[in-house]
């Protein structure tokens, strides 16, 4: 027998073995609260809730309430919450209790480094308080110059395409080619020129490849702490090299390496002067860009807080992993609503031209006039139709947790136990999974009205326009960071860069609508499957069904459009 072989036959056998145990365990685990019967001997209820698992996620919360017991893969249960209580002691009152599982931290190590999401207790505590200021409000304003011109660029680029008077364009690839820009120049100060239709980048490419790799590799994800634990960090690296991050990684790394010396080359009186390559691709933000500001906040005076080599690198990896697919679903999702909605694109348009052509000077087409950040900030139908879409179609629906200890989970909705009787907590032991529903939390009849699944962006604001804020049944709301919804989560791991995320997309909205018009393609049927992510189809006969695409139908816009 081949080395191979051997090698082969004990992986398989420990497999095996780790499928045995976890089988074995479920039935001293079990979770006392109704839920589905498994709909699968291995993929539990798994297979339904992430492929394609709109309609089932909903239906689970219409059914069972704001917890379920479902069955994960191997025949673990789990807890599967949307409660608000539940929720509130989950990701703020018990954070500690609940935190991310060993499957989650483990792996992200693997890929990202030492960043945000593979840190858990004090290490992510530190890492958050250097981080935390960088994303601050001043920083995001000194940062919309860096992605104003990338908004310019990607609404040329998208009128160049129109050679008939309307054209039909896929905009996927250039939301996502934009939100490479945006999150690059603003995390790194660099650019991989990917608005440029010449240009591949293989960086761009490995990106992109990440998440369905990750999705299709759903069924292994469990043995990933074994892996860690049992194989030699040599060997690791060396099964890791085929994955597309560890190109993302040895880029970071070139980028990192090449700022540095940058930085370290230029600080002569405590100011930043950096003399950096301009060309089509290489350092562009002149030291404005997150990366930059971190590496200004870690300074040696400041021994006790001072991120490690390794965790700077790892923030780069996270930074821009976090914020490239997100961003670019959303705003995708945007310009569909926009375009399948033909009221709000027109709403949307009129307040846009009349905050621009209020500050427009002597010389300047109203178009071509760029916002403040405050003004821009600051248009009510522009944030509704935002806040309304994130609630409804959250990019990132499912999350999940374990728990570190044995404990009770109080709710602010009662439940059916799995004997039928009425509860108002759940007992959980020790390592349970905790499901976090983003999805079915932003869609709580209880908290956003009996319409709550109806994109509505008209619920932001009065009768007059002014910006309200809803998701508030007499006091009882999620711990959202953004509003009370769950999008960006809350407590000590939130999203800490949903101000960037809000700034660019109002941005390109403003930007594109400004001088285009969308429009839905007659005979092509756009269809969003949730696969954790949302992915975007054209139904069959005109579409596969599975490649990701938004086909829209763009002019320029007219007078008769306002
Ligand atoms: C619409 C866009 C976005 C959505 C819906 C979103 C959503 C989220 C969610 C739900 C989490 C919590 C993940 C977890 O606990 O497992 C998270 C964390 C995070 N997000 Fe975002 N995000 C978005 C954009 C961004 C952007 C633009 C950035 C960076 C500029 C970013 C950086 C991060 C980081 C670093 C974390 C980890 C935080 C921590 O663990 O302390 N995100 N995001």
């Amino acid at each position: 027998m081949s080395v191979a072989h051997a090698g082969a036959s004990v992986l398989l056998a420990l497999v095996l073995w780790a499928l045995v145990k976890r089988l074995t365990a479920t039935k001293a685990r079990a979770i006392d609260i109704a839920g589905p019967e498994k709909d699968h001997w291995l993929k539990g209820n798994y297979h339904r809730i992430f492929q394609d698992g709109l309609e089932y996620n909903l239906q689970l919360t219409e059914k069972y309430g704001g917890a379920v017991r479902i069955h994960a893969l191997l025949g673990e249960e789990q807890l599967y919450v949307s409660d608000p209580r539940a929720l509130h002691h989950i990701v703020v009152k018990e954070q500690d209790v609940y935190e991310e599982t060993d499957m989650f931290i483990m792996g992200n190590k693997l890929i990202f480094g030492e960043g945000l999401i593979s840190t858990l207790g004090e290490q992510h505590r530190k890492q958050r308080k250097m981080l935390n200021p960088v994303f601050s409000l001043a920083n995001m304003r000194d940062l919309l110059p860096t992605i104003q011109p990338i908004a310019d660029q990607l609404c040329d680029l998208l009128v160049s395409k129109i050679t008939a008077g309307e054209q039909e364009i896929d905009i996927v690839p250039w939301t996502s080619r934009g939100a490479l820009e945006y999150i690059c120049q603003a995390a790194l100060g660099y650019t991989f020129d990917a608005l440029n239709p010449e240009k591949t980048s293989e960086y761009a490419e490995a990106l992109r490849r990440f998440s369905p790799t990750a999705l299709r590799l759903i069924l292994i994800r469990p043995f990933v702490p074994f892996f860690v634990r049992n194989f030699s960090l040599q060997w690791r690296n060396r099964i890791m090299d085929w994955y597309p991050s560890s190109l993302m990684h040895r880029t970071c790394k070139g980028i990192y390496a090449d700022k540095k010396s940058a930085i370290e080359g230029t600080l002569v009186d405590g100011s930043l002067k950096l003399n950096e390559p301009q060309g089509a691709t290489g350092f562009r933000s002149r030291g404005r860009d997150i990366m930059s500001i971190l590496l200004r906040a870690n300074r040696p005076s400041n021994v006790r807080d001072m991120l490690t080599e390794s965790e700077l690198l790892g923030q780069m990896n996270t930074i821009i992993f976090a914020g490239f697919e997100t961003t670019a679903i959303a705003t995708s999702r945007l310009l569909y609503l926009l375009a399948s909605r033909p009221d709000a694109q027109a709403r949307l348009c009129r307040e846009v031209r009349a905050a621009k052509m209020a500050h427009v000077g002597d010389s300047a087409r109203w178009q071509d006039v760029n916002l403040s950040y405050d003004v821009l900030m600051g248009l009510p139908y522009l944030d509704a139709l935002v806040r309304e879409t994130l609630r409804v179609y959250p990019p990132t629906s499912i999350l999940s947790r374990t728990t570190r200890k044995s404990t009770v989970l109080p709710l602010e909705f009662p439940v059916r136990s799995a004997s039928g009787q009425e509860v108002t907590s759940v007992p959980l032991p020790e390592n349970t999974t905790v499901i976090i529903s983003i999805l079915a939390a932003n869609h709580n009849k209880e908290i956003w009205g009996e319409d709550a699944s109806d994109w509505r962006p008209e619920r932001w604001l009065t009768s007059t326009g002014e910006r309200i804020l809803p998701g508030n049944r007499d006091g009882i709301k999620y711990p959202g960071v953004y509003a009370s919804m769950m999008t960006f989560l809350g407590g000590g791991r939130a999203c800490i860069g949903f101000k960037f995320a809000e700034m660019e997309m109002n941005q390109v909205l403003t930007t594109l609508l400004s001088t285009l018009h969308f429009s839905l393609p007659a005979e092509k049927e756009i269809y969003w499957k949730m696969n954790g992510l949302q992915v975007p189809v054209v139904r069959p006969p005109a579409g596969d069904g599975q490649t990701p695409q938004v086909p829209l139908k763009i002019r320029l816009v007219r007078d008769d459009d306002y």
